[in-house]
């Protein structure tokens, strides 16, 4: 009997799974703002081992928000925004949390400008057929899915606003603020919470010293395909210049780091920058890191904020490495600095600004 029944199964025609039977259900930002955190992260603080050092963490975020002169940087790496923390850096943005930001391409490109683009996140799983989302041309980021045809588009667009400015080499800065103005351009992001968009309005600069790491590399090789003499390039040395003139600029600094990756390293060497154009520069007064990376295999993710020191980037008063995954250990730290609303007594510092008489037609 139930050789029959397997049978009768193996006759059955297999359904052919189609796009739409993957892509239905949407990652959904979280927000902040709903959800009053502050009880619950103070109460973390007589806890232990994580829950103490996330505790420690939030407040010293929130006391870089009450120090009027500390400039914010926020350093950005992993798929965290289509994990569905992207308004929380949104949110960051639009209530002056922060001054300036450096990330990778994948969060400022492949999934922040897609999003304004219109296209979405879906909630998928690591336990599925992976050759069948391939002939679906369905990208996974282990229990996400993306449509790799709608990527494609942020590819050409990318490819697109390139082709139409003045051929020379741009930091990532310049291009990024080109995205921003090019979605102003066309009727404004399809979305409402728009990191490269938000950023753009408030003249928050940002970085992404790996640019070509990304959809943008793609846009960028069938740019300089058509134009293979005189074409838009990245200069990344620039962007290191820039990034450590905010810092000239700054009287204090501190850095919220989320993962690790270049994004960490370009904006702990501003200081060592800084100090060689300036003779003397101090170094930053307070870092905390959000990572999973641990310090044992001498890389750069896990590195202790300690260890920076002697580097001499980072002081070690006002310092702390929260070791959790991203999407748990944000929301309660920005959620926390929201709430506490020390940022209600800060002004934007609009570092774009700073770079406006470098802009094309600005
Ligand atoms: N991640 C993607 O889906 C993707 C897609 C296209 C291109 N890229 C490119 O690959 C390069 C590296 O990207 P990356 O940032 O994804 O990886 P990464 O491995 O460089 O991240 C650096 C470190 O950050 C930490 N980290 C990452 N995600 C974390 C999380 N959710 N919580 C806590 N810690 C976390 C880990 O220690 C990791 O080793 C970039 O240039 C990026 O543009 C990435």
């Amino acid at each position: 009997m139930p050789v029959r029944v397997r049978n009768i199964r193996k006759k059955k025609e297999k359904k052919m799974a189609t796009k739409q039977d993957y892509l239905k259900e949407t990652i959904q930002h979280i927000d902040i703002k709903q959800h009053n955190v502050v009880p619950f992260v103070d109460s973390m603080e007589k806890m232990a081992f994580s829950a103490r050092d996330l505790n420690r963490a939030a407040k010293i975020f929130d006391n870089m928000l009450k120090d009027k002169d500390c400039t914010i940087f926020l350093t950005l790496a992993g798929s965290i925004f289509s994990a569905g923390l992207k308004k929380v850096v949104f949110d960051l943005i639009n209530n002056n949390m922060v001054d300036a930001i450096t990330s990778t391409g994948a969060l400022i490109v492949d999934q922040d400008f897609f999003e304004a683009l219109g296209y979405k996140h879906y909630i998928g799983t690591p336990f599925v057929d992976n050759n069948e989302l391939r002939e679906l041309a369905i990208d996974r980021i282990y229990d996400t899915y993306i449509d790799e045809d709608e990527l494609r588009v942020c590819d050409e667009t990318i490819g697109k606003i390139a082709d139409s400015l003045e051929k020379r080499p741009y930091s990532s800065r310049e291009f990024i603020y080109e995205m921003g103005r090019y979605l102003d351009n066309n009727g404004g992001p399809k979305v409402e919470d728009s990191v490269v968009y938000a950023a753009y309005k408030k003249n928050i600069p940002i970085f992404v010293p790996a640019f070509s790491d990304c959809s943008a590399g793609f846009g960028f090789v069938m740019h300089q395909t058509k134009f293979p003499g005189e074409h838009v390039s990245i200069d990344s040395a620039k962007d290191f210049l820039e990034l450590t003139k905010i810092k000239i600029a700054s009287k204090q600094s501190g850095i919220f780091m989320i993962g690790g990756g270049v994004p960490k390293n370009f904006t702990q060497d501003i200081v060592v920058a800084a100090d060689l154009l300036e003779g003397s520069a101090e170094m930053h007064k307070y870092a905390i890191q959000i990572t999973v990376a641990d310090e044992r295999d001498g890389a750069l993710s896990g590195s202790t904020l300690k260890e920076a020191c002697t580097w001499g980037k980072v002081q070690t008063s006002s310092e702390q490495m929260v070791y959790s995954e991203a999407t748990i250990a944000m929301p309660l730290i920005a959620g926390y600095a929201y709430h506490k609303g020390s940022w209600k007594n800060r002004q934007g510092k609009e570092f774009q600004k700073l770079f406006s008489s470098e802009k094309i037609d600005a």
